[in-house]
């Protein structure tokens, strides 16, 4: 292995929205980077981690208008929770950019202006569909059910106004010749592949301002002045968004000096959502823009609950600074990078965490160490010496497979395995512990043979060192622990003594320590009790007064059905009442009277499917017919609608 060169390493992040509060997918990348990061230290590189958060753009303004506060007030608070959380997780970032920064602002509009005077962006109008969930445009053929966005099935807008383009099909070829010379530059290879063909397919030229609302980056102010451009255009949040990773860098500010020379990046990290947006968009962006193209794109897979989406509408959220209080950072960490392949997808189990921490962290971890410190205590009172050659003979086909892991272990977190990486670095506590059953101390003090028992502690705490110094990236905390053992810490000097060097403890003090990963038999939280707690007999649950009950009959009595929301009207006199059109697949749309106007804007309404308790007898209302009953729910947050999961058949029956 060789010395760690002092080369520079720059890793990032997405920069996350602010219209939601952080759940596992975000803790999840934060993680992966976070370990890349720290490793990466280890070996005494210079290293730039960025992370931060995305606060521009339609989504955003509309979420704060929903708050019902300014968009700047608004990010600022959101921002802080990200920002709070990977404090409170330890998160080793070394910048959190903000795209409302100015030192940001500034490097767009001059990235702006460069694409600009480069004759890479022309003025036209943008005429197609917009997602402003996923912030993104869709031609009418990528559509879903003719309205609904590919990416994440909500209904789309129809846009049409002045907008300047970015000529992204001029950059096909290129872009393609990219992606055929450097085989890694997106990881998983499968994920390459897929960009490859979406490229091939063709690409459209992207619309880059918006003028429709005001939450974005203004345009470079020489454009306005000498070319007249209308000031109204402000700037599409991904243009904006991706431009972070150089902003933070000095692109065109003054800013961050410390980090001039960190471009190009090493790896941006992101899930499978945001892969065209990087692998596509973004070097084609750098390449107008004369810049070197990043060296590697990782792309990883999503996160479920029950194989669904986590969603705050579906409440299947999963709060990761729960399950950290539950279960502790490192078990998190450590549970998350090693369950699921890079790449590939995971469902969220509670369950399968607690199998994880037992087997991997408690049996074979926690146990070595305790195996450890308890012989180490009866035999030896905690002082451990041998003679080193006696230490490398009597273990040199050990020392020699641990020698050989710790060698591949690198290649694994260069292609971002660092599921196989954790595999293989436990190979070596296995190894431990099995050299230990096969030994058999307790026999070998029978026999008086206290030189065997004492090598065979010393191969053990080395093991231990060894591991914990290269553990120590994906779970900071467990490591230090471990390494107090020794008297030792996870750092360069470290690294380079017990891992390139090879070098071997002969004499050591051990100190005492509790049990670092006791196991767990139930759930933790509140969420998987829930869900996991097992199923009660019928006769055994305490008896519940129902109240009014009804009996099947009775339910099917009143028709509750599918509908859709196809116009919406103010009534003059009412603030709380809204006249909508519903489509129930009659013959004409349903004329119904709802009292939501506080908390639906007419745009968030038109096509929403509801459900509609259709066989209510008509009545008027504010003078106004109503033809049945849209049903909501109301508590003290508010009120939300009914709303069927997945889009059904207008006129389905709900039963
Ligand atoms: O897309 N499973 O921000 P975002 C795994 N602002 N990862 C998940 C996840 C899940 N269920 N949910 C979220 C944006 N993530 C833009 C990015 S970058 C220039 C702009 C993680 O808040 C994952 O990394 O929607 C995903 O790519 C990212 O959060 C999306 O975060
Ligand atoms: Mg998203």
């Amino acid at each position: 292995m060789e010395e760690a060169l002092n080369s520079k390493f720059y890793i990032t992040t997405p920069i996350y929205y602010v219209n939601d509060v952080p759940h596992i997918g975000h803790a999840y990348t934060t993680i992966i980077v976070d370990s890349l990061a720290r490793y990466h230290r280890l070996k005494g590189e210079e290293v730039y981690f960025l992370t931060g958060s995305d606060e521009h753009g339609q989504k955003i303004e509309q979420s704060a208008c929903k708050h019902q506060k300014e968009p700047k007030v608004y990010v600022d608070e959101i921002s802080k929770r990200f920002r709070d959380l990977w404090d409170s997780f330890g998160i080793s970032y070394d910048i959190f950019i903000r795209t409302t920064d100015d030192f940001h602002i500034k490097s767009v509009q001059a990235a702006f202006l460069k694409m600009y005077e480069k004759g890479d962006i022309y003025k036209s109008e943008y005429e197609g569909n917009y997602c402003i969930s996923c912030e993104a445009f869709f031609t009418p053929s990528q559509l879903v059910n003719d309205k609904c966005c590919p990416d994440c099935k909500k209904e789309t807008t129809l846009l049409k106004e002045e907008s300047y383009f970015f000529r992204l099909s001029a950059y096909e070829d290129k872009l393609l010749r990219w992606y055929e010379e450097n085989a890694d530059c997106i990881l998983p290879k499968n994920k390459r592949n897929e960009v490859i063909n979406f490229v091939k397919a063709g690409l459209s030229d992207l619309s880059i301002t918006r003028t429709s609302f005001d939450w974005g980056v203004k345009l470079p102010r020489q454009l306005i002045e000498q070319d007249g451009a209308n000031a109204k255009h402000v700037m599409y949040v991904w243009l904006d968004a991706l431009m972070n990773y150089l902003s933070a860098t000095g692109y065109e500010n003054e800013q961050k000096v410390a980090y001039k020379d960190f471009w190009p990046a090493n790896y941006h990290i992101v899930g499978k959502d945001i892969l065209r947006f990087h692998a596509i968009y973004w070097p084609a962006f750098l390449m107008s823009l004369g810049m070197p193209l990043p060296k590697h794109i990782g792309v990883h897979g999503w996160w479920t609950k029950d194989g669904q989406k986590m969603s705050k509408s579906i409440g299947n959220v999963i709060d990761p600074k729960e399950v950290v209080e539950a279960y502790g950072e490192d078990a998190f960490r450590y549970f998350i990078l090693r369950e699921v392949p890079f790449g590939q997808d995971g469902d969220f189990s509670q369950k399968a965490m607690i199998e994880r921490i037992n087997a991997d962290l408690s049996n074979d971890l926690g146990n070595l160490l305790n195996r450890l410190l308890g012989m180490g205590e009866k035999y030896f009172k905690y002082h451990l010496n041998i003679k080193e050659e006696i230490l490398r003979k009597e273990f040199a086909q050990e020392w020699e497979k641990i020698q050989r892991i710790f060698e591949e272990l690198e290649g694994f977190l260069e292609t971002l395995q660092i599921h196989k990486y954790l595999e293989e670095l436990w190979k070596i506590f296995t190894l431990a512990n099995a050299t230990i059953a096969k030994k058999e101390p307790w026999n070998l003090m029978k026999e008086n043979k206290i030189e065997e028992v004492s090598a065979l502690l010393l191969f053990v705490s080395n093991v231990l060192c060894k591991g914990a110094i290269m553990l120590s990236p994906f779970m900071p905390k467990a490591a230090k622990e471990i390494l107090e053992v020794f008297g030792k810490e996870a750092d360069c000097k470290s690294y380079l003594e017990f891992i390139c060097k090879d070098m071997l403890l002969t004499q050591i003090e051990l100190k005492p320590k509790g049990m670092l990963f006791p196991k767990f038999e139930i759930p933790k939280t509140n969420e998987a009790k829930k869900e996991e707690a097992p199923k009660k007999k019928e006769a055994e649950l305490p008896k519940l007064e129902i109240e009014n009950p009804i009996n099947i009959d009775d339910f099917f009595k009143s028709q509750i059905r599918v509908g859709e929301i196809k116009e919406v009207e103010e009534i003059a006199k009412s603030d709380k009442l809204l006249k909508l059109k519903v489509d129930l697949g009659e013959e004409r749309p349903r004329q119904i009277l709802a009292g939501i106007k506080a908390y639906y804007t007419k745009e968030e309404l038109i096509g929403k499917q509801v459900c509609v308790l259709a066989n209510l007898k008509p009545a008027k209302l504010m003078g106004e017919l109503s033809e049945g009953m849209i049903l909501a729910s109301k508590d003290e947050d508010g009120l939300s609608l009914i709303i069927p999961q997945k889009t059904k058949k207008v006129g389905s029956k709900i039963s």
